[in-house]
């Protein structure tokens, strides 16, 4: 237990007749969800004697599910080896960002992410440029600018409202042609034995969103869906979705 910690539970003992408690954030905002922190996330990494994709590959069982996953999504989205911009919303620790790079050489790769600390990684990444991330908008990003915008392990925790504020904000700033991606758990991802799971261990973290009534939001937009695909989570499965924009 690091210093920090043990000193928090000392706080939150002393705090629990009032009914309060301190917790690791940054915003009181719902729409801001915390994430693993990049120090420790890095620690552990570098004494597991991995990168961090593949230990937080293995930290969901799912080794080598984040180069399958970039892999599924290039191939749907079929935008060729280089593009002009790509826009990711909740980038966290980089997995997909790299790939992404690597894949589409994109000449300005812009992120939104909420978490400061692993800031510092996702800027040493070639043509990252940081925008300001309000934790609900794509506010810096002209409309119809990208030809990719996607988020990964985000809207799977996320409030419903945000999630959709979101998806508009995908909407209006991808070109026509270019390509929306993101995963969620969707009623396929929800099968007996991992409804009976999630229950058991009390999870509550994750939130469902009908698929149909997803897609029928996106055909609205005039966004077709391309292709679906089963991406593991940490006790689950998650449904990675590619839409084109008309
Ligand atoms: C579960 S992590 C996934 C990180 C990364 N995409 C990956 O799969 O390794 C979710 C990420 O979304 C960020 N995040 C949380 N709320 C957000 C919000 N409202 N807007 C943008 N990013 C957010 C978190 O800081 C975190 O980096």
């Amino acid at each position: 237990m690091s210093l920090q910690t043990a000193i928090r539970d000392g706080i939150n003992r002393a705090l629990r007749p009032m009914g309060v408690q301190v917790v690791r954030g940054y915003s009181t905002d719902r729409a801001i969800q915390p994430f693993l922190s990049a120090h420790r996330t890095e620690t552990a990494a570098r004494r597991a004697g991995l990168s961090i994709e593949d230990y937080i590959d293995r930290y969901s069982a799912a080794p080598g599910a984040t180069a399958e996953t970039v892999e599924v999504l290039l191939r749907l989205a079929d935008l060729g080896d280089h593009v002009a911009r790509v826009c990711e919303i909740g980038a966290g620790t980089g997995r997909y960002t790299a790939r992404v790079i690597g894949a589409l050489r994109p000449d300005v790769y812009e992120v939104y992410e909420t978490a400061q600390d692993w800031l510092p990684r996702l800027r040493a990444l070639p043509n990252v440029i940081i925008q300001p991330a309000d934790g609900h908008t794509l506010r810096a990003t002209r409309t119809a600018s990208v030809d990719l915008v996607h988020a990964h392990k985000v809207f799977v925790y996320l409030p419903l409202v945000v999630t959709v504020g979101y998806l508009e904000e995908m909407v209006r700033v991808v070109r026509p042609g270019g390509v929306v991606a993101f995963d969620i758990v969707t009623d396929n991802c929800l099968d007996e034995p991992t409804t009976k799971a999630w229950v058991s261990s009390g999870a509550t973290l994750y939130g469902m969103i009908s698929r149909s009534w997803i897609v029928d939001l996106l055909a609205r937009r005039n966004l077709s869906l391309v292709g679906g695909h089963f991406v593991p989570l940490s006790e689950g499965r998650t449904e990675l979705l590619v839409f084109r924009r008309d």
